[in-house]
């Protein structure tokens, strides 16, 4: 028997010798399937779950491929389709179809950005393409970056380093400081540190959406007097809700004088500082000591695909770095495991690569204008005498019946949500500043002004 298992073993893994007739099949009939599933998502709307659908677990025997490709074409059809012209919910655009390809090779590579060894040409590619980016944004020589599974992982490594820097360790005293309305993935972050919420300082933002700057300073005053110890300040560049960019020149030199760290989290308007598209607030975002890009959440890099870029890279190297020892190194070439929170982890960065060389900074700026021209065409659109907006420079915009009460404000949009799927418009319903809102992102390539209309007419109803 183990003889068997040890001489058969082309049914399994691909072949290293001969062609690999049967995987190009199989491979064939999964991108078939993907294509009709895209192709048919016109019909199926973007949220075509059907409540029975069944998850089945693996058997005592393997699965037969008829049986396989039934459960994926199943699997498939009750999913949420990102590529429908009505999918404005989330940061979730459809997917490029370069990045798409990317993630086929990445996982056909099986390499792993723990070590060079396991993945020699993509730890170089990931090292290349954060000093790219590094450089892009106005960071020197010292710069650079890693990559992490989403904004959430990055905004980590970036607080965890910080925290190093400032020589913090596990000092219960240390806090954080963010405007009220920054990701809720940091109060995950500031958990996962070991600290909690009383360590996670909020500062009131303004009728803009901005972390207001004099509430930023009596709050730094007030941590001084309180015997705190501020181990980074974050300013978000766009906000969840509202896309709201917070003041960074005004911030930063706080952090100068201050000696304190800056991070920005721009998982949503970082990606626009590579590009000459004018965004108020993105200017100085080099003065940060680390940025969070997320470059899934706009231009259709698959996910997850995030950097974090910091102005110098020893910093991550002083936080991380424990020592592989069951992994050789190379001289000059850092083991990218040494510089973030995650061991193994896939070549994510092929899709972003070959997305961004797809794409040029030409097709990168034509994505990122066109999410802006269809937010434009929404805000100059909708009755303004009818709702309350709430948007900033970027693509996403929050609104809601004006005068509306809390709890009016939450049956409103929960009935419009549904009233709204069922004409194939999928929109997000945030809760903010105590009430529910409705929020559309507007970075659906596939949407066009005839669907916005049509979207506006359905809320005006
Ligand atoms: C501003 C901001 N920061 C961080 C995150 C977390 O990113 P991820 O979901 O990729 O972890 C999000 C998610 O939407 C976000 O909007």
């Amino acid at each position: 028997m183990a003889e068997d298992l040890i001489n058969n073993n082309d049914t399994y893994f691909p072949s290293y010798s001969g062609t690999n007739d049967k995987l190009i099949t199989l491979l064939n009939r999964a991108s078939q399937n993907l294509c009709d599933w895209f192709s048919k998502a016109d019909k199926n709307g973007p949220l075509p779950f059907d409540e029975s659908f069944n998850c089945i677990m693996p058997s005592e025997d393997g699965n037969s491929e008829e049986d396989l490709f039934s459960e994926i074409k199943s699997l498939l059809n009750n999913s949420f389709n990102p590529v429908h012209p009505g999918s404005l919910a989330h940061l979730d655009p459809p997917p490029l179809i370069f990045s798409i390809l990317g993630d086929l090779i990445a996982a056909g590579l099986n390499n792993n950005l723990l070590a060079y060894e396991l993945s020699p040409s993509v730890t170089l590619l990931e090292e290349s393409l954060c000093k790219w980016f590094a450089n892009k944004i106005g960071f020197n020589d010292f710069s650079g970056g890693i990559a992490a599974s989403g904004g959430t992982l990055s905004n980590l490594n970036a607080l965890i380093a910080a925290r190093n820097n400032a020589g913090l360790g596990t000092n219960p005293n240390s806090v954080l400081l963010v405007s009220e309305d920054a990701h809720s993935s940091f109060v995950k972050c500031i958990r996962v540190m070991g600290l909690d919420e009383a360590n996670l300082v909020r500062i009131k933002t303004d009728n803009q959406g901005r972390m207001d700057i004099n509430e930023l300073r009596m709050s730094l005053d007030k941590c001084s007097i309180e015997n705190k110890k501020i181990f980074a300040i974050v300013a978000t560049l766009g906000t969840t809700v509202r896309g709201a960019i917070d003041p960074v020149k005004e911030i930063s030199e706080i952090c100068k004088q201050r000696n304190i760290w800056l991070h920005l989290d721009g998982s949503i308007g970082g990606i626009f500082a590579i590009t000459s598209i004018p965004i108020e607030g993105l200017n100085n975002i080099n003065q940060a000591n680390s940025i969070t890009i997320n470059p899934q959440k706009i231009i259709g890099i698959t996910k997850t695909s995030s950097l974090l870029l910091v102005s110098n890279m020893s910093t991550l190297e002083n936080t991380f770095n424990t020592g592989l020892p069951y992994i050789s190194s190379k001289k000059n070439i850092i083991n990218r495991g040494e510089i973030g929170i995650q061991g193994s982890r896939p070549a994510e960065v092929i899709k972003l690569w070959l997305g961004l060389r797809f794409l040029g900074l030409d097709g990168i700026e034509n994505i990122l204008k066109s999410s802006i021209k269809r937010k434009d065409f929404f805000i100059k659109n909708i009755s303004k005498n009818k709702f309350d907006i709430y948007s900033g420079p970027l693509h996403i915009v929050s609104f809601l019946p004006n005068k509306l009460e809390p709890k009016d404000s939450d049956v409103w949009t929960q009935t419009k949500v549904n009233e709204l799927i069922k004409n194939n418009f999928m929109l997000s319903r945030p809760k903010f500043k105590g009430k529910y809102f409705l929020r559309v992102v507007m970075g659906n390539y596939n949407t066009k002004e005839s669907h916005i209309e049509e979207l506006l007419r359905l809320l005006d109803a």
